[in-house]
């Protein structure tokens, strides 16, 4: 069911592979494009329904330097996030800045902030009722579907970045 529905209302943008049709919309086989995590840490962003929304740049304090996040640190952190959280680059100033928020291993905490490390049902859920706007473009809310539907389309973008 999620398959046949996102053929119609989300290939137009995100293409039949959801690659993001060059770029169009967002690659959704990945959970976030390196761009996004730069965009957001440098603007913030607060539209998905968390009680608080994530701080801009000017509110990241990285804590194991006890300093406002650098550009240098921003490049490390965007890479390592974009690039599912391998490797030792990054890792330091995701554990000093981003964790407290977004949990140790990045799969988000209730009521403070979403998983940046895999998409999940409750995400998915967010972005059609909310709508998304950021480095790549805006994409409408949809409150037109079904709870079964949207149950559906989060089960199926959770698994195509697996
Ligand atoms: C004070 C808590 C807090 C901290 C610290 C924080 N975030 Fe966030 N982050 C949030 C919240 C809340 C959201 C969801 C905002 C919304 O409602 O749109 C978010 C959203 C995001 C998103 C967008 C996810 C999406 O798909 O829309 C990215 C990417 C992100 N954060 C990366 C980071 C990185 C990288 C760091 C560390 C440099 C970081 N965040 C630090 C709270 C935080
Ligand atoms: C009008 C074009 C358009 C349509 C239709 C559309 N999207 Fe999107 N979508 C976008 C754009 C553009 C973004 C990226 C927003 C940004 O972060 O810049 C996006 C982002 C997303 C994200 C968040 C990705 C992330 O990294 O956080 C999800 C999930 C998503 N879309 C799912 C869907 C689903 C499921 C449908 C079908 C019900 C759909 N979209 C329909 C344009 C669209």
């Amino acid at each position: 069911m999620g398959g046949s529905i996102f053929i119609v209302q989300c290939a137009p943008c995100h293409g039949l592979q959801a690659d993001g049709i060059d770029g169009k919309a967002a690659n959704l086989n990945v959970r976030l494009e390196e761009k996004t995590v730069k965009h957001v840490i440098n603007n913030g962003q607060g539209m998905l329904g968390f009680p608080a929304p994530m701080p801009d740049r000017n509110g990241l304090m990285n804590v194991n330097t006890n300093a406002l996040i650098t550009d240098a640190e921003i490049d490390a952190v965007a890479k390592y996030v974009a690039g599912g959280m391998k490797g030792t680059e990054g890792a330091d100033v995701f554990a000093g800045t981003c964790a407290a928020c977004h949990g140790a291993d990045g799969k988000g905490m209730e009521m403070v902030a979403p998983s940046i490390a895999e998409f999940n049902p409750t995400l998915v859920a967010d972005v059609l009722k909310h709508g998304k706007k950021g480095a790549i473009g805006a994409m409408p809310a949809f409150n037109n579907l079904t709870e079964a539907q949207v149950k559906a389309l989060g089960a199926y973008v959770t698994d195509l970045s697996k």
